[in-house]
């Protein structure tokens, strides 16, 4: 569903992104793993059309470096890739103060859920998650902690619904118990859709269970493997591979 060809991306003319080839299938779950300054949020802000993010592809042929459902999105906005059916949790989510979650998702739905049904399925998705009910009528994020910001993001990808969902260290600076609701809800919610799991631990996909675990070092992806592999990299580090 999700082809990178020959990706390269470029933040401040600095090449971060180099020659990235892979197929992300529909219905899968992939962990992305990697040192710290691997390329990982570079990966996903690229894939969302982020406009510091210059894309190009590696090579001088036709190929495009972004294509989504045979779609080219290499030149799309992020707001026509989200059309597409592609959503990215933020690995720090910001807070937007005057701006309620319901009317943020109400603008991005532009009319596909009627407000009441935002409104229904906030509370629902809110109590799944253990998010306290205030944190919806609040301004997004305003004087909220670190866990309770990821799980608002994952509220809002549920709620958004998306063919391709990109979580970008969504278990980072949350709790165990957090961690598991959060784990449990997107399994609960996954039906066919592809999930990315950006990650530094193992812990969360004990739960997710990944069906390929992708280890990306200095903007390339060094080794694919399957769940053992998320074991060996938190047992013996990322020398080992
Ligand atoms: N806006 C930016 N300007 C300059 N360098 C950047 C910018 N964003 C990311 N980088 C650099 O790109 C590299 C990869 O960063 P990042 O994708 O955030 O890594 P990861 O998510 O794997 O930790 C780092 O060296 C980082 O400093
Ligand atoms: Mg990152």
């Amino acid at each position: 569903m999700l082809k990178l060809q020959n990706l390269m991306v470029s933040v401040s003319g600095k090449k971060i992104i180099k020659d990235f080839n892979f197929e992300f299938e529909r219905g899968k779950a992939y962990a992305i793993m990697g040192p710290n300054g691997s390329g990982k949020s570079t990966l996903a802000f690229a894939i969302m059309g982020h406009p510091a993010y210059e894309v190009r592809s590696q090579t001088s042929d036709a190929r495009s470096p972004i294509v989504f459902n045979n779609h080219d999105i290499s030149e799309m906005k992020p707001n026509e890739r989200a059309k597409e059916g592609i959503f990215l949790s933020f690995q720090t989510p910001l807070a937007l103060s005057g701006v309620k979650v319901y009317q943020l998702l109400q603008l991005a739905l532009q009319g596909k859920k009627d407000p009441l049904q935002i409104r229904k399925e906030a509370q629902q998705y809110a109590k799944e998650l253990g998010i306290n009910d205030d944190l919806l009528v609040r301004p997004l994020n305003e004087g909220a902690s670190g866990g309770e910001r990821k799980k608002m993001e994952v509220l809002q990808a549920a709620i958004l619904d998306k063919k391709l969902m990109i979580f970008d260290e969504v278990d980072t600076g949350v709790d165990v118990d957090a961690l598991k609701s959060i784990a449990k809800f997107l399994i609960k919610h996954k039906k066919d859709k592809t999930y990315i799991i950006i990650t530094h631990y193992n812990r969360i996909l004990h739960y997710l269970k990944p069906d390929h675990v992708l280890i990306m070092m200095d903007g390339k992806i060094v080794k694919v493997g399957d769940r053992t592999l998320a074991k060996k990299v938190e047992d013996e580090g990322y020398k080992s591979i």
